[in-house]
Parts: structure tokens; C-alpha cells; sequence
């Protein structure tokens, strides 16, 4: 306690001298929420990095999120607490795969999730978060659509949309590892609860789901639903934002393996060490970062 209480005053003293400000994923550790200049999901934290006026931006998060505030702003230096931590979903598709898959369908346009490599988004027309993956499909006036890199998802947006699409066989290990059984299982210990999920989980868990979004929408659906008591399909460090915000109602997380270790090998001292020492820093090429950024930007312009 005493060590995070100086931990905390060092860093306020480093953001004022670097003027650097500090995003974080809502799936971070909570000493990690707790001193963020701004919380949220993919694309609200996409979005921040892009409007920031700050030198240096603070990216606590997996390595694809510090890479796409860089690329989205490649004025700014963009540090991560820990370069390790990396998104395997974003690991599971390469440039040769994607560009087999392209040529195989020459006529396809090619949207992919935001968890994805700078090298993968230079390929790709469009980039969508789970926030607005329907939007960015619907969006689209394309004969055939190729979707990487999470199946899961995939499934969820052709389902809403009614567009077929070209599905490539990724996931979260995290999201993915939720069944049907551990939700059977938890509504009938928990029998009032909403059960809120995010589509990153298997189609057949998501199909069950009273609510299906984003972590920013879950986190607003539960904080506006009249209800008081939610089962939660996705990551254990929701929990911090959820109870903020609903200190009266209960959150119980569907299973105790909605963890993501990539997310949590950050923590605040890593963070405060890397606002000193200005290290590690996220660099893409500017070859690839040029290329990447149009699929970016169009993802931001998508009402
Ligand atoms: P969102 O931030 O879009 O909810 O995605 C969840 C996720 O898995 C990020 O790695
Ligand atoms: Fe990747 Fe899943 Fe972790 Fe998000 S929660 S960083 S998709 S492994």
C-alpha cells in the first residue's frame, strides 16, 4: 500500500514533466485503472489516442493497442509498461495466410478486428472494434467480405448483419474458454441475474447472452438496467469499472478463468519505470504504419 501510495506520486510528477497521459484497457489490473487519465475499451481508447495533445501516450493495454495508437498518432512517443504483453488472437493470422486468402478472393474487401499486427492492418481495408464491427460491416458495399482474425466475432456480425462472410479461424483464449455449461451452471445459482457477454465468446454462449456488446456497452448497459444482480461473459478487470459505477449491484463473473494474462503482466510499477526510463517504446515501420492507418481512420469515420 505504502509503496503504490509513492509509486502513484511518482508518476503524477513524471506525466506533468513528460506531459504524457495515461490510456488503459478496462481488462488492466486495478492499481493500473486507478491512475488512468482515461479508461475504456479498443475503440474509445483508439479514439483518444488519436485526439490526444499530450507528447507521450501511456498505452496499458496489449501490444496491438499501444501499435495502433502509434500508428494512428506517429508524432507521439508511445510507451507500454510491458512489451510482452501481447494478444495471441492477434498472433493466430500472418501476412502470407491473409495474402493467400486475398488472392484466392480478388474482389473481397478485407475488415479486420482491431486485435491484429500493424503488418495484418496494412493489408486491410477497413478495421473494426467489437464496438462497431456490425456498423463497419454494414458499412461496406462489397461482394465478398474477408474477416480476420476472430471467428468468434465473425459469427456474431454475420449473424446481426445477414452478410456472409469469409471467416478466418482465430480466437480468444480468454473469451473463448467460456461454455455453456458454466452459464447453465451460474443461472442457477445466480436465477435474477442478467447474463451479459461479449462476442468474442463462443456463438453458443453469446446466443444466450440477455445483453451483447463491447466492454464500454456492457459497462453502460449494466449501469442503466434496472436490474441488480449480472452474470459477466468477459474479462475479470471489467469488474473495476462495473462496481465504480454500480456500487449497489452485484457483479459475478461467469467463470473464474475470464482472465487474460497478456492484460495483466502490466502493473504499476512496470508503468511508472516506463514514463522514467522512456522505455520500452512501440515503433512500426512507416512503410507499414502508412499503409495500416487507412484502415484506422476509415474504422473512426463509421457512425
Ligand atoms: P473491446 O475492448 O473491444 O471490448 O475488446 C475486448 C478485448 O479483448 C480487447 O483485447
Ligand atoms: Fe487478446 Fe483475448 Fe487478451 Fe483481449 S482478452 S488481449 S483478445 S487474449
Amino acid at each position: 500500500q505504502e509503496q503504490n501510495r509513492e509509486l502513484r506520486v511518482r508518476l503524477e510528477q513524471l506525466k506533468k514533466e513528460r506531459n504524457a497521459i495515461i490510456l488503459a484497457h478496462y481488462y488492466q489490473r486495478d492499481e493500473i485503472q486507478e491512475v488512468a487519465d482515461f479508461r475504456g475499451d479498443s475503440f474509445l481508447l483508439a479514439q483518444k489516442a488519436a485526439e490526444t495533445d499530450a507528447d507521450v501516450i501511456v498505452f496499458c493495454g496489449v501490444h496491438f493497442m499501444g501499435e495502433s495508437a502509434k500508428i494512428l498518432a506517429p508524432n507521439k512517443t508511445v510507451l507500454i509498461p510491458d512489451e510482452r504483453a501481447g494478444c495471441p488472437m492477434a498472433d493466430m493470422v500472418n501476412v502470407d495466410g491473409l495474402r493467400k486468402l486475398k488472392a484466392q478472393h480478388p474482389n473481397a474487401k478485407v475488415v479486420t478486428y482491431i486485435n491484429s499486427s500493424a503488418e495484418i492492418k496494412a493489408e486491410t481495408d477497413i478495421c473494426c472494434t467489437s464496438a462497431n464491427a456490425v456498423k463497419v460491416i454494414e458499412s461496406l458495399d462489397a461482394e465478398e467480405i474477408i474477416w480476420v482474425p476472430d471467428k468468434n466475432l465473425g459469427q456474431y456480425v454475420q449473424d446481426q448483419t445477414g452478410k456472409k462472410l469469409i471467416i478466418w479461424e482465430g480466437y480468444c483464449n480468454t473469451h473463448d474458454m467460456l461454455t455453456v455449461k458454466d452459464v447453465i451452471e451460474m443461472r442457477a445459482k445466480y436465477p435474477e441475474a442478467e447474463f451479459v457477454v461479449h462476442p468474442e465468446c463462443r456463438p453458443e454462449v453469446v446466443a444466450m447472452g440477455d445483453y451483447v456488446g463491447s466492454t464500454t456497452s456492457i459497462i453502460d448497459y449494466c449501469k442503466k438496467s434496472g436490474r441488480k444482480q449480472f452474470i459477466v461473459g468477459t474479462e475479470d478487470g471489467t469488474g473495476y469499472q462495473l462496481r465504480k459505477d454500480s456500487p449497489d449491484k452485484e457483479f459475478h463473473f461467469a467463470t473464474k478463468f475470464l482472465v487474460c494474462p497478456n492484460m495483466k503482466v502490466n502493473n504499476l510499477k512496470k508503468l511508472v519505470k516506463c514514463l522514467e526510463t522512456m522505455k520500452p517504446q512501440i515503433y512500426v515501420p512507416p512503410a507499414v504504419a502508412d499503409k495500416a492507418r487507412t484502415s484506422l481512420e476509415r474504422m473512426l469515420q463509421v457512425r
